[in-house]
């Protein structure tokens, strides 16, 4: 979480910045801030909110000219949301200044010691006590900056990507990263420098980017390049420059109202590049490197344990149900945050499945270590493309979704979905788990879902209306079975970062073991009714929301007549498979929760306390 931004090169450093703090605010959006040299002494301006209001301020308060400077948009970690704890931070003597993502976990002990030596601390950060611990150490020893860096750093635990800058030495700029990512793009001729956390601030400027990796930093000299070190013994490390094959087009909202509603409509297009390639139908056969370089491993393992968090926690709900039902291969889906500290039992004969959209989540990041420390295989689906997660991971398979901005997943979820099916599938064919017509059939009906993903959105107005119908509830239920229980789980968590009302998914049949006190004539309640899987079932457990009074939002089969006759509304989606039917039930309940949160002027793609990527345990 957190966002840095930070430039040096011949042009204006300010608009860049700015531009980039934008583009990075999914990453959080507490506060923002930034810090110019304008030749002769730093400026900062910083403040409550969002980029938007440190722009409005900026003008105001500083001078934006200077070619160099730094940025950061906050998500708050230690200390509340205010003007003084947003970065950037500036050291005591006020010539260092500092933003920094991540968290620094002994910052009280090293605040004391720089107390007894007489400094003064204005936040509740533990950016400030980093900043002038580097302070400390370059006037103790009389080091460079670099150097000062790296002595901090070796006697920090934690996480961070930093960016710091002196304003005695304006030529450079120092970064490093542990656990926080941060990349560094590279100007023509080695004459401009831009440091992010994410490309996506400097797409326009150049196309070539270096990543550090964890325990790396680099010291930035205008005109004359990158140098990359080992923060822990000082080695060099070659420079790896990247080429992007991300463009701006693919993080603009291209027309859409919100990042969401775009993301939501390009699920069409990002299944079809998930699968192609895969896919391949008339050979009927599905080719992914990552599993059949490993299929040993894939085909000897105990069982699978699926480690994620929150939506993609939810695309490993569904991908347990595939696996066990076309493999026949026993599956585990864990939260990343709890297995990571249960001691849990992992052999080497288990393969961990690691799902993240960011691949920067922290939990699942630790997850994988764990899983690794005791010789088990690991998989990440990731997709961002060089993310932590993917390239902590033994193999892996990118889902290939396109960037996601909007802070509730969307694509991400059916993309994911996308690729555990296929590799599913893959193992089952392996296995012969699964004749060659079901497996034909599987792939004839994967091919056709982006069509009726498409057939889906169409259901947009009808959901517009019901939105408005229920957009004042205080809480909603959601109900599916089987394969569709995990989609009711999502629905529930979109309409809560989205929209702040309180949501529950259930099996549709443990409603009768609890939940089904609280249905009145109040309580909304979206339950998935699709013809395959339990359909009979969830029908009855519609009748009895119906004698209680509950208003019933049916996500059925086209064409169905039963909900239609039970249910308040219907909302129809085109019939599939049972195992690839969340590939569109979703839709709706994406919809549903998007227009809910549009009504009631709530921040759909920056949802209050929220953040895309969630790089704090
Ligand atoms: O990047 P990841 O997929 O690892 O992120 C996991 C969760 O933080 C994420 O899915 C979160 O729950 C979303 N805001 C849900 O919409």
């Amino acid at each position: 979480m957190c966002g840095i931004v930070g430039y040096i090169g011949p042009r204006k450093a300010y608009p860049i910045i700015i531009e980039g703090l934008k583009r990075l605010e999914y990453r959080g959006y507490d506060s923002a801030g930034i810090a110019l040299f304008d030749g002769k002494d730093l400026k900062v301006s910083k403040t409550k909110g969002k980029v938007a209001d440190l722009e409005a301020q900026v003008e105001k308060e500083i001078t934006t000219t200077g070619n160099v400077g730094i940025g950061h948009t906050r998500w708050a970690t230690h200390g509340v949301p205010n003007d003084v704890n947003s970065h950037p931070h500036v050291s005591n003597s006020g010539n260092l200044v500092i933003i920094h993502n991540g968290i620094i976990e002994n910052y009280e002990s090293l605040k004391l010691e720089l107390i007894s030596r007489g400094y003064t601390f204005k936040s509740d950060t533990d950016t400030e006590v980093l900043v002038n611990l580097i302070e400390e150490i370059q006037k103790q020893d009389n080091l460079k900056l670099g150097k000062a860096v790296q002595v901090a750093l070796n006697q920090v635990i934690g996480a961070y990507a930093i960016a710091v800058f002196d304003k005695n030495k304006p030529e450079e700029i120092v970064v490093a990263r542990l656990g926080s990512p941060l990349a560094i793009g590279i100007g023509d001729n080695d004459d401009e420098f831009f440091i992010a956390s994410d490309a996506s601030p400097f797409l326009e400027y150049t196309k070539n980017a270096v990543y550090l990796e964890d325990e790396e930093m680099a010291i930035i000299r205008f005109h004359k390049g990158i140098k990359i070190r080992k923060i822990k013994d000082d080695s060099v490390v070659e420079t790896f420059v990247q080429e992007l094959q991300i463009n701006l087009e693919q993080i603009e909202k291209g027309g859409f109202d919100h990042f969401m509603l775009k993301e939501i409509h390009e699920q069409p297009k990002a299944i079809t590049d998930t699968y192609r390639g895969r896919l391949l139908r008339n050979e009927a056969i599905i080719k992914m490197a990552g599993v059949e370089d490993n299929m040993k491993k894939f085909l000897n393992a105990n069982r699978i344990i699926i480690v994620a968090c929150g939506t993609s926690w939810h695309a490993g709900l569904v991908a347990e149900y595939i696996f066990e039902d076309l493999a026949r291969i026993p599956v585990e889906v864990e939260y990343a945050s709890e297995f990571r500290y249960r001691n849990p039992v992992i052999n080497e004969d288990d393969v961990v499945i690691a799902i993240s959209q960011s691949g920067e989540t922290a939990d699942t990041l630790a997850a994988i270590k764990l899983a690794k420390s005791k010789g088990a295989f690991v998989f990440g689906v990731c997709n961002v493309v060089g993310s932590s997660i993917a390239r902590e991971s033994d193999a892996g398979a990118y889902t290939h979704a396109g960037p996601e901005i909007g802070v509730a997943s969307t694509k991400a979820f059916t993309t994911q979905i996308t690729v555990l099916t296929l590799i599913a599938l893959r193992l089952a064919r392996a296995k012969g788990t699964i004749s060659s017509s079901d497996f034909r059939t599987h792939l004839l009906e994967l091919e056709l879902i982006p069509k009726k993903v498409e057939k889906a959105l169409e259901s947009d107005d009808n959901i517009k209306v019901i939105s408005k119908i229920y957009k004042d509830a205080k809480n909603f239920l959601y109900l599916g079975r089987g394969y569709n229980f995990p989609v009711a789980l999502e629905g529930a968590l979109k309409l809560k970062e989205i929209s702040y009302i309180h949501a529950e998914g259930y099996p549709a049949a443990e409603m009768k073991h609890g939940p089904i006190a609280l249905i009145d004539e109040n309580m909304p309640i979206a339950v998935i009714a699709t013809k395959k899987g339990h359909y009979e079932k969830v029908v009855s457990n519609i009748q009895e929301i119906k004698s209680r009074k509950g208003k019933i939002i049916g996500i059925v089969t086209e064409g169905d007549t039963q909900v239609r006759g039970l249910a308040d509304h219907v909302i129809e989606v085109p019939e599939t498979l049972e195992s690839l039917s969340p590939l569109l039930t979703t839709i709706p309940l994406q919809l549903l929760s998007y227009h809910i949160a549009v009504m009631l002027d709530k921040n759909v793609d920056q949802p209050r306390n929220l953040a895309k990527s969630v790089t704090v345990e």
